[in-house]
């Protein structure tokens, strides 16, 4: 497993507490707002079709926005396990006590999946890992993703240097589209992947 050298693993651990202090303020509440939603109705949107009663992996998940929107949506789900490296942000989610669902705190450029999962996500979080690491963190998960599970990828307006990582060989593209928030000037990208069976 690659490591992050000294000085990254300090900005690291910096940026680590950073959103430790935005979650205890509350600065990201407005992701459970309206204007937020076409992201994860896009996410879920794509969990619906692609999978059935899937077992979900969600990377970076925060406060459990999207565990909360699943629920909303009354969506069927075998199992759900959401991690994130900021203890403050998984202590919240922890409390909303959602059924057949775990909340783990790690960091994601040392995290290995204990188990395989049908849908792995990256929603707004792939771009907050370490470039050099970017590949081997792909990799380790991709390895516990099942064969024809899928893969979504969401990143906000461009995403540059992430993108062309999923232009990988165990991954077929299914959908790749833009999603407009009602508020002016926010959009994101979808990528739905995939994983090959390459017996
Ligand atoms: C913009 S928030 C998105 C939260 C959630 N996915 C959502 O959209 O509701 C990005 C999340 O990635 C997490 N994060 C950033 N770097 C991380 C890392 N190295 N390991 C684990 N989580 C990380 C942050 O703590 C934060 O909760």
């Amino acid at each position: 497993m690659k490591k992050l050298t000294f000085l990254d693993s300090l900005k690291n651990w910096k940026r680590k507490l950073r959103w430790d202090r935005q979650y205890k303020s509350g600065k990201w509440n407005y992701l459970f707002e309206n204007e937020e939603e076409p992201r994860y109705n896009g996410i879920i949107n794509a969990i619906k079709k692609y999978t059935e009663n899937p077992k979900l992996l969600d990377l970076g998940a925060g406060e459990g926005v999207l565990r909360y929107k699943l629920k909303e949506q009354k969506s069927s789900l075998k199992y759900y396990c959401g991690v994130d490296f900021s203890q403050v942000s998984i202590k919240k989610a922890k409390k909303f006590n959602f059924d057949n669902s775990k909340f783990l705190v790690a960091d994601l450029h040392y995290y290995t999946p204990e188990e395989n999962y049908d849908a792995i996500i990256f929603n707004e979080a792939f771009y907050y890992i370490n470039h050099k690491l970017k590949s081997d963190v792909l990799e380790r998960v991709l390895s516990k993703l099942n064969t024809n599970g899928i893969l979504i990828v969401s990143i906000f307006k461009e995403g540059e240097g992430c993108w062309e990582f999923f232009n990988h060989v165990d991954l077929k593209p299914l959908e790749f589209k833009k999603i407009e928030s009602s508020k002016e000037n926010r959009y994101w990208k979808l990528g739905v992947y995939r994983k090959k069976n390459l017996n």
